[in-house]
């Protein structure tokens, strides 16, 4: 694509908007939205112009007659009664239709297409995703917190469940709401029609980090995805120079490698998300911040600040020993 064409399709996309569909399930949700907006407001226009007609139909003077009008003729009045008989039917009719297209988009979202699916397993934490690629090969499978890569195309299977408390998968884009809750398994599929970036966002309040709890959706030609999960199931690289090298052990002798796995090194931590490639990412912080090496370095320095109440530690990393820190972190491609 021409670069410029490619930049406005950036500035006028909106990457988290139910109303732009990625995607067949977000398109069935998309559809009967309109259809429902577009009667109903061909019914309100109706019935607000039926009565402003018998509002303006009265003259001045007429307003409060001295005595109640003569019945109308019989025969107006039993074609009245009939207008009203009809109007009611034609009302509970159109509910009726709503009730059915609204159950039948639901089965249409709630059932995957048929095909050969991709499985993820989705976890929600107090406050990020962790998104297993799962395969009947264990080998193959493979952690991408906060990043959710899928192939144009192609259904992926979504299980979901949390570890804390009720959180809510949604990608606006692609699909509707499923909740992540403890103890259950809950499934739902994603399937993109187009490449492109959407924005997922946890769609139910669980504390005070809630609104930093996103995520991104990279849908990508097939070949590209899997050059990409080859490259995440891939170890750590290890470092290239003295200064990573040095970064590398700060990072294995501090208390980072409590709650974080490297592949690769002997950190297995299992409590907070998978940095093997973290500097491959587009966000730190579920969707938080840029994935820049000055927000790493803020973000280590006090995870506090820029999402208070999460539960990343402060650890307290001496001086000299804080860029080599950073500069391994940022090798993690
Ligand atoms: Cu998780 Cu809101």
């Amino acid at each position: 694509m021409n670069p410029f064409l490619g930049l406005l399709t950036l500035a006028v996309f909106d990457p988290q908007s139910a109303l732009e569909p990625g995607g067949p399930g977000a398109q069935a949700i998309k559809s009967l939205g309109v259809f429902f907006f577009v009667l109903l407001g061909l019914i309100f226009l109706a019935v607000v112009t039926i009565g402003m007609a018998a509002v303006l139909r009265t003259r001045p003077g007429e307003a409060t007659p001295a005595k109640a009008p003569p019945n109308p003729p019989r025969h107006v009045e039993d074609w009245l009664a009939r207008l009203t008989g009809g109007a009611i039917a034609v009302t509970i009719a159109l509910l009726f239709l709503l009730v059915v297209l609204s159950v039948l988009t639901g089965k249409e979202t709630a059932a995957p297409p048929r095909g050969k699916s991709l499985v993820v397993e989705i976890t929600g934490h107090q406050w990020w995703w962790d998104i297993q690629y799962t395969y009947d090969d264990v080998s193959l499978n493979v952690s991408t917190p906060n990043e959710l890569h899928i192939p144009v195309g192609q259904t992926v299977l979504i299980r979901g469940t949390s570890r804390d408390v009720i959180h809510s998968f949604w990608v606006p884009n692609l699909q509707g709401k499923r909740d992540l809750i403890p103890s259950h398994i809950t499934t739902s599929w994603v399937q993109a029609s187009r490449p492109g970036r959407f924005r997922g966002q946890c769609g139910e309040f669980c504390g005070t980090q809630h609104a930093h709890m996103a995520f991104w959706v990279v849908a990508e030609p097939p070949e590209s995805f899997e050059a990409w999960i080859v490259h995440q199931r891939g170890p750590a690289p290890d470092p290239s120079d003295s200064v990573r090298s040095r970064g590398r052990e700060v990072f294995l002798r501090s208390a980072c490698i409590l709650c974080h796995t490297i592949r690769g090194t002997d950190a297995a931590g299992r409590i907070g998300p998978d940095l093997t490639h973290v500097s491959s990412r587009l966000t730190i912080a579920a969707g938080t911040l840029a994935m820049t090496r000055d927000n790493l370095a803020n973000w280590i320095a006090d995870p506090q600040k820029a999402k208070p109440g999460n539960h990343m530690a402060v650890v307290p990393i001496p001086g000299e020993d804080f860029q080599p820190l950073i500069e391994y972190m940022v090798s993690l491609q």
